[in-house]
């Protein structure tokens, strides 16, 4: 029987890679925010990022293995509750009991999940092609001085359609947070003192690291 059989295994599990990715959100965001103060600060840390070994080699599996274990099972455990709720609800009255957040967790993914095919087309397969395919790790474009990051990032944030996309993503992952921070932390069977403490955070994470991305795309878009 695998360890995952279980429906508490399977939310345990997901609860963790939902703490993961908050964690990595912390990160992304606050490299992405030295590009609005410095941009050799932001050239730096890519470089740094996209060429340390460990980071490149052990810390990205495991984030990209993260990122697909949480899509894959938030629709593993979407399909198990339809199919445990085959039965109608005599009386649903869904806002009454339960936020749309929470109904429609399924839907804020889906729509992320879009958004994140979008965003490594985007920066991370040119960035794989560049380093491991082409096999430049310089950073440097032929010719020119100094690294390319953040003229690339200028570049991408300049077409309108693009930044409305990713401002779309912005708010349904707010939307997507402000439910999931909590229940992660209920269905770790976190219960005591600090919940109060846990919820209010998780409020607070859910529209203040989604907002920061929205910053960084919009300045970008009116400044370059
Ligand atoms: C304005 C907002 C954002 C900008 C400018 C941005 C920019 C970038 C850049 C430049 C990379 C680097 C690719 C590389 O060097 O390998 C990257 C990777 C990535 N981003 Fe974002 N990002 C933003 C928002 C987000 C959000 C909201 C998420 C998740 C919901 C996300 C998920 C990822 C992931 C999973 C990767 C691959 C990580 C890796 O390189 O190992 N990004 N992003």
């Amino acid at each position: 029987m695998s360890v995952l059989s279980s429906s508490i295994a399977r939310k345990v599990a997901m609860a963790l890679s939902a703490l993961f990715l908050i964690i990595f959100l912390i990160i992304h965001l606050a490299v992405n925010l030295t590009s609005l103060f410095s941009a050799d600060a932001f050239n730096e840390a890519s470089h740094f990022m996209g060429t340390n070994p460990l980071i490149q080699f052990a810390m990205q599996p495991v984030l990209i293995f993260g990122v697909v274990f949480h899509f894959v099972m938030g629709f593993v455990l979407e399909l198990r509750n339809r199919g445990a709720r085959n039965v109608k609800y005599a009386k649903f009255n869904g806002a009454a009991s339960s936020t749309w957040a929470s109904r429609n967790m399924i839907i804020s993914g889906a729509v992320i999940l879009a958004f994140i095919v979008l965003h490594f087309i985007d920066f991370w397969i040119p960035e794989l092609n560049t380093k491991y395919v082409l096999g430049d790790m310089s950073g440097v474009l032929p010719g020119e001085e100094g690294y390319r990051y953040f003229e690339e990032l200028q570049h991408k944030f300049a077409n309108p359609l693009r930044v409305g996309a990713y401002v779309v993503a912005f708010v349904l992952l707010a939307i997507h947070l402000m439910h999931g921070f909590q229940s992660a932390f209920q269905s770790m069977g976190f219960n005591n003192k600090y919940t109060g403490f846990v919820k209010a955070f998780g409020k607070f994470y859910s529209i203040v690291i989604p907002l920061g991305f929205i910053i960084v795309a919009l300045c970008h878009h009116f400044n370059h």
